[in-house]
This record gives C-alpha cells, structure tokens and sequence, in this order.
C-alpha cells in the first residue's frame, strides 16, 4: 500500500515502557491497515531505535499493541538501513546457537546469553505493504527472534533458566523499592 500522508520526518521520540510493565506482556493485535499512522508510529519508533541506541524495537515497547517492529543491525550514523516489518511472523526455525551477551532496551542494566535458533524464515510486509520473505541466520537472526518475541509478550528474559531470571526480579525489585 501506498503512503497516504505527505512524508514528514518526525524525529520526535517514544518513551520505552521497561520491566516490569505489563503492557509488555500481553500479545499484540496485527496491523490492519498501513494508513498514515502507523507511517507516523513507524518513523517515531526509528528515531527512537537510533537514539537509543539500539538494533531493534517492537511497536509494543512504546505501548502500541499492533504488530510491528523496525530494525538496523547496522546502526553507523552514515550506513542507516532501516528495515520495517508488519505482522511479521517466524515460518522456519533451525539449528541452535548461543546468542551472547543478549540486552533489551526494556530489560535495563542486564545481559545474558540466550538459547535461540540458528536461522530463521520470516514472512512479513514492509511499510508499503508488500509481502517480504526474509531468510536470516547469525546476528539479524537472533535480532528477529528477539523482536518478534516481543510481539508474541515474550522478553529475552523469559528464556533464561528459572534461576537468572528469578535472580534479576528480585534484582529489579530491589532497585524500584529503592527509588
Ligand atoms: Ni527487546
């Protein structure tokens, strides 16, 4: 679909919600339109992803429940690649490899490595609304898999053992009564 607002470059930023807001735990609705606002949402959330920094953010970390996600595995200043994927979901899974040292913009002060598959297929649309099919493994993998389980309310942390989870809530816990 095409874009049906003038193209403004919004450069304004979203606020991240952070653990442990419950927003981030409730799957998101699909994307059923791709009207002007969810162009703006889209260009808000970019700004937002580069003055992080980060690599990827879902449109749930910003408290839209929709299905949606941008992401730059390159984040240099001068080789921007902003990718945009609409309802985007995981076709193929394989393989498995340790991802290191994994972080989250909202999991703050915490990173650890996490178990996920080797390569992924994933289908999706793009801003215009037309269909992509993206084959990933390595880094822009695991950025997938990561982004995509915040659509489903999934947070990285929700795949350590029981034992380093429980270890950062508590941390957490500690922290927010301290505030
Ligand atoms: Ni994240």
């Amino acid at each position: 679909m095409k874009r049906n607002s003038p193209q403004v470059v919004d450069m304004s930023k979203l606020e991240i919600l952070t653990y442990p807001e419950k927003f981030l735990f409730h799957p998101v609705e699909p994307v059923e339109n791709i009207d002007g606002g969810v162009q703006e949402m889209i260009d808000k959330m970019a700004a937002t992803m580069y003055a992080a920094p980060g690599v990827g953010l879902a449109a749930i970390q910003v408290g839209w429940g929709k299905s949606l996600l941008v992401y730059d595995i390159a984040p240099q200043r001068d080789e921007r690649s902003l990718h945009v994927l609409i309802n985007p979901r995981i076709v193929v899974a394989e393989g498995e490899i340790i991802s290191e040292n994994e972080g989250c913009l909202s999991v703050p002060d915490f990173r650890s490595d996490v178990k996920r598959a080797a390569a992924v297929t994933v289908e999706a649309a793009d801003r215009e609304g037309k269909p992509l099919r993206i084959d990933a493994e390595g880094m822009l993998a695991i950025v997938l898999q990561h982004e995509i389980d915040h659509l489903q309310g999934t947070l990285f942390i929700d795949r350590l053992s029981s034992l380093k989870r429980e270890l950062y809530k508590r941390r957490m816990k500690k922290k927010l009564r301290m505030k």
